[in-house]
């Protein structure tokens, strides 16, 4: 599992020297992606102008959804309904991207500051149901970090 408290303390360090989110935001999906063996595609999408997102950066096989409009697979409907997707098994969704025939399991944590939501972390894992509430926890707590710098930039 990722060490949030590792990451964390690294994208503070980041931010104490000045880097922005696109910095914090590369650092984060490297770090988790290498935390984990269970973590096969890892990425960052923003949210866009027009009700759409974006894919900002990702570790893993290249994927053709560089843009997801809101409420369409599990990314957008995470955005649309404001919430996290914990996904066990990727095969009994009916609104859902496939990024890989491969992937399994998916978990979707919101970048978000109060009401205002930044984009999301997403995580496909090539094994079923593999992820955790630590998983979960983890995740929030880097994604927290990240919308935190987010609402600083846009102040
Ligand atoms: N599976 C996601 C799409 C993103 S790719 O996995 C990289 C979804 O259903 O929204």
């Amino acid at each position: 599992m990722v060490d949030a408290g590792v990451v964390v303390r690294d994208l503070q360090d980041m931010r104490d020297e000045g880097h922005l989110s696109d910095a914090l935001l590369r650092k984060a999906v490297r770090s988790i992606k290498s935390a984990d063996d269970r973590y096969d595609w890892v990425g960052v999408y923003l949210v866009g102008e027009g009700e759409e997102l974006w894919l900002h950066n990702y570790v893993g096989e290249p994927t053709e959804h560089a843009k997801i409009p809101f409420g369409t697979g599990v990314c957008g409907r995470a955005v649309a309904q404001r919430r996290n997707f914990n996904v066990k098994d990727v095969s009994k969704e009916e609104n859902y991207l496939a990024c890989s025939p491969d992937t399994k399991s998916e978990l979707v944590i919101l970048i978000r500051a109060g009401d205002q939501i930044y984009g999301e972390i997403d995580v496909d894992s090539e094994t079923l149901a593999a992820f955790t509430e630590e998983d979960e926890i983890a995740l929030i707590s880097i994604a927290d970090k990240l919308a935190e710098q987010f609402a600083a930039e846009r102040r």
